[in-house]
């Protein structure tokens, strides 16, 4: 309430046909306030749930509770603490690649305020995998599950993908709980081809090798490889996919990224609409609930799915779960909802009698 008639309002007008420099303010309070243990107390007590109902483990995490942030909020780890105090579960950081990158040019966030929608095509701006592993080593131990999603860095051809994925696991191994392999961004050229049968087969047989022997010389265990997924796939497409991620004892998939598709925002400014990019938020859901919905049957719920796409409020998280996921993650919510989100949700899932593991 106080969030969508107060705040929201001065934010989104500060940042006035500037919507990523609201975001990068937002990110920077956040990283001030990850550094002061009081203020992390107080934004703790403010905002964090916690409940022993909402714990689960899943591929071998333990997650205090079911809700994470989605990629792409945090992209190089600037505020982690913080995340975890708003209530998070569990921070998925990145996509990071191998090479530092700027990003696409900007504008290139834009809002759809009715339609609590966000179109992206930020293109992996990132500081690089050596930055980021960098920065975990010189932080503390973060109290919820880190996920690190990694993806291609544009100047590196397609052929040459997996060479880059692999450089970004070796950089990162030792600070992840478990990686995103990030095969569904709209805004890298060619990424999404390497959802097909043979490159997404090459890719991920290149890093269970590589994460096999990484965790034999440190004498730990593999990390979990999750495969994040686009929502535009047809069913046949995933059918593919899902037998590919099982020949390769993928542990979870991540469903889903932000679409190309343009459903659910007539009636908006044409402008916008037209803007190249990922589209995210309310208008995903059903998109994503039905992708969610389809893994789940195609693999007899013995798959763990973090469900992703257009969770605004907790009712959107009650109808993931039900459709199949055993976690969740936001971002759009995050923007159009506010910092209060988690909480609700989390005390929405604690309150229902059973919740599906
Ligand atoms: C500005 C922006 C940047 C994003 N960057 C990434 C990214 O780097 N990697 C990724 O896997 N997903 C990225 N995403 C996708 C989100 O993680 C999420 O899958 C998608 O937005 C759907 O969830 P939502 O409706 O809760 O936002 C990004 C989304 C937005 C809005």
């Amino acid at each position: 309430m106080l969030y969508k008639q107060l705040l929201r309002p001065i934010l989104f007008r500060l940042g006035r046909g500037d919507a990523e420099g609201a975001h990068e303010r937002t990110v920077a309070l956040l990283a001030a306030a990850s550094r002061s243990r009081l203020l992390l107390g107080a934004v703790e007590r403010a905002f964090a749930f916690s409940h022993p109902a909402l714990a689960r483990n899943v591929f071998g995490l333990r997650f205090p509770n079911p809700l994470g942030l989605a990629a792409g909020m945090d992209k190089d780890g600037a505020a982690l603490p913080a995340w975890a105090a708003l209530g998070f579960g569990f921070v998925e950081v990145g996509t990071v690649t191998w090479h530092a990158q700027p990003g696409d040019p900007r504008p290139r966030l834009f809002r759809l305020p009715e339609r609590e929608a966000l179109i992206n095509r930020m293109g992996f701006n990132n500081a690089g995998a050596a930055a980021l592993a960098a920065r975990l080593a010189a932080a503390p131990a973060l109290r919820v599950p880190l996920g690190i999603s990694i993806g291609k860095s544009k100047a590196t051809p397609l052929e040459a993908a997996v060479d880059d994925y692999i450089a970004s696991l070796r950089a990162l191994f030792d600070h992840a709980g478990y990686f995103a392999v990030n095969v569904s961004s709209p805004n890298t050229p060619g990424l999404r081809a390497l959802q097909d049968r043979a490159q997404l087969g090459a890719l991920l047989a290149a890093l269970v090798v590589e994460n096999a022997q990484l965790a034999a010389q440190r004498g730990a265990a593999p990390r979990p490889l999750l495969v994040k997924i686009a929502p535009d796939l047809s069913e046949p497409a995933l059918a593919e996919l899902l037998e590919v991620c099982a020949e390769h004892g993928v542990s979870g998939l991540i469903a889903t990224n932000t679409s190309v598709g343009r459903g659910g925002l007539e009636g908006t400014d044409p402008a916008l609409v037209a803007q190249a990019g990922g589209l995210s938020g309310r208008p995903l859901a059903a998109r994503a609930l039905d992708v969610v919905r389809f893994v789940a049957r195609e693999t007899g719920g013995r798959l763990p799915i973090i469900g992703v796409g257009g969770i605004l409020a907790p009712d959107d998280a009650c109808r993931m779960l039900d459709a199949g996921a055993t976690l969740l993650q936001l971002y759009t919510g995050l923007v159009y909802a506010g910092p209060t989100l988690p909480r609700r949700i989390n005390r929405a899932l604690a309150g229902r009698v059973s919740i599906p593991f």
